[in-house]
């Protein structure tokens, strides 16, 4: 088995498509940064869905089960569906999922569930229409994210939640966020990341997941959360139960990192493999495809950087690693 040099097997793929994106999360790609004149990838530079296809079964064929299609915003690729369905279809695949704000779900859900996906994680950080506007930059109503939450469901696929957590923007109400939408969906509550260069992160910003838990508790009726085994191995979400059937995740990469199981690559929409996502750099795979490598020439070169992995960022974080240069979120979709 491929091993890095931290004894992690490579498992889960984390594939970009596209780093365009019909919002403008401040943590993640800010207004003032991502403008009108910012200058996103033209189409050429961005693999095509034969070039993702034959690079997602090489790392199939080196112990990859599972794929994620991310961002930018995965659903703004043109044909997303087509690339969904050659994917599920790769002998070994045995979990697809796609990262979305959810904003284009309802015209898209059927032909997604239609190519054989299954499950969705949308992003929604807030109910109440001024803080989630201003989250997300552009004053995008959460009941569009709820439409495209509903059509994935009636599209008979599974959906997740993700909730970023900011302390003082939209940390009010966390209780009454998870009672309105615990029967639709399983909450993820995400500790606040210092990904990127642009989100102004510091550690008074993030409320730690123990914090949500006692908030979530604190019904005045004792309920009591219950942890649950992991899903999988290596997941990234700590489940709880509420006793009552509602499960809710807590994602805490600040208060309780989770490096010494990480078996995630990722793959930027131009091809760059990154093996953390807070690598400052990656290696190009793009050249190599475009320049006629063979199947076995990218295995090699696959077994070359997984084997040399020792990333370890959360583990590590703290003053010295701040000032590094990182990754943008909006190139491999967290
Ligand atoms: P499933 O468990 O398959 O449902 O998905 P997931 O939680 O792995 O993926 P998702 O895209 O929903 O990510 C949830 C949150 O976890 C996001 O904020 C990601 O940025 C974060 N995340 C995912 N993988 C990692 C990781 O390897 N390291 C860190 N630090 N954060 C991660
Ligand atoms: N910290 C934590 N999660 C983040 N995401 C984007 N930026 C951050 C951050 N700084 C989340 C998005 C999405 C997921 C892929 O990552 O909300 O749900
Ligand atoms: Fe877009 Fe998701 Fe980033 Fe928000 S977090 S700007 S929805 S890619
Ligand atoms: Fe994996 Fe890097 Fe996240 Fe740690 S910080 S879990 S090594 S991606």
């Amino acid at each position: 088995m491929l091993l890095d040099q931290l004894g992690r097997p490579l498992r889960d793929l984390r594939i970009s498509v596209t780093d365009r994106c019909n919002l403008r999360c401040t943590y993640c790609m800010p207004a003032e940064v991502f403008g009108s004149d910012y200058a996103f990838l033209p189409r050429s530079e961005v693999l095509s869905f034969e070039e993702i296809e034959r690079l997602s079964r090489a790392f199939v064929s080196l112990g990859v089960r599972k794929l994620r299609i991310t961002g930018g915003e995965p659903t703004l690729r043109r044909d997303l569906p087509e690339l969904i369905g050659r994917l599920t279809a790769i002998p070994g695949v045995e979990d697809v999922a796609l990262t979305t704000n959810g904003l284009l779900l309802p015209r898209l859900s059927r032909d997604l569930a239609a190519a054989g996906l299954r499950r969705v994680t949308v992003s929604l950080d807030s109910l109440d229409p001024e803080v989630f506007g201003r989250m997300n930059g552009l004053g995008v109503s959460p009941e569009k994210v709820l439409d495209g939450i509903d059509a994935a469901l009636q599209a008979g696929m599974r959906v997740k939640l993700n909730t970023v957590v900011q302390r003082g923007v939209n940390d009010a109400g966390l209780r009454e966020f998870w009672l309105a939408l615990r029967d639709r969906a399983v909450v993820r509550f995400i500790e606040f990341m210092d990904v990127g260069n642009h989100n102004g992160w510091n550690l008074d910003s993030v409320v730690p997941s123990r914090e949500v838990l006692a908030r979530l508790s604190a019904d005045g009726q004792g309920t009591e959360f219950r942890p649950l085994d992991p899903a999988h191995p290596g997941e990234v979400a700590a489940r709880y139960t509420d006793g009552a059937g509602h499960e809710v995740g807590m994602i805490s990469s600040v208060t309780a990192p989770f490096c010494g199981d990480c078996t995630r690559a990722r793959v930027s929409a131009v091809g760059v493999l990154y093996t953390c996502l807070f690598s400052g750099a990656g290696t190009d795979l793009r050249a190599p495809l475009r320049a006629g490598a063979t199947d076995d020439d990218l295995r090699t070169l696959l077994t070359r950087v997984w084997s040399g992995r020792r990333d370890r960022y959360s583990e590590e974080r703290g003053e010295a690693t701040r000032a590094r240069p990182k990754v943008e979120m909006s190139h491999i979709g967290g």
